[in-house]
């Protein structure tokens, strides 16, 4: 994503990594993105949890938890549950990107290129 408001590479337990790019508006989550190198699961619960983020509030959008992803997945296997958990801790990370940024904008403009899009 060009120019994201808040970004985030986050390695799990299972050495797969999730990244999760962001835009906003007013606080408000206009678009989430993401990028895995991890298995099936974690694609479905990069897609989930994105999908969740949009339009919400990043207080919101903060609050989905693991577990959220897992129920809107309808579920997932106990051996891919830390997938959802990925997810969910990468989108957390990035709002947390987000919040940094927002104190400190200058930031942004030396940012690498990589992680802006
Ligand atoms: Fe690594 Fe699913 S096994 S994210």
């Amino acid at each position: 994503m060009p120019n994201a408001d808040g970004f985030a590479r986050v390695v799990g337990p299972c050495d797969d990594t999730m990244e999760v790019w962001l835009k906003t508006n007013n606080d408000t989550v206009k678009k989430a993105t993401f990028l895995t190198d991890g298995c099936g699961p974690s694609i479905a619960s990069g897609s989930m949890v994105t999908e969740m983020a949009s339009g919400k509030s990043i207080l919101e959008a903060y609050k989905i938890s693991g577990n959220d992803v897992m129920e809107a997945l309808g579920g997932l296997p106990e051996e891919s549950e830390h997938c959802a958990l990925l997810a969910a801790d990468t989108l957390k990370a990035a709002i947390k990107d987000y919040m940094a940024l927002k104190r400190e904008p200058w930031k942004k403009a030396y940012r690498d290129v990589y992680h802006r899009e």
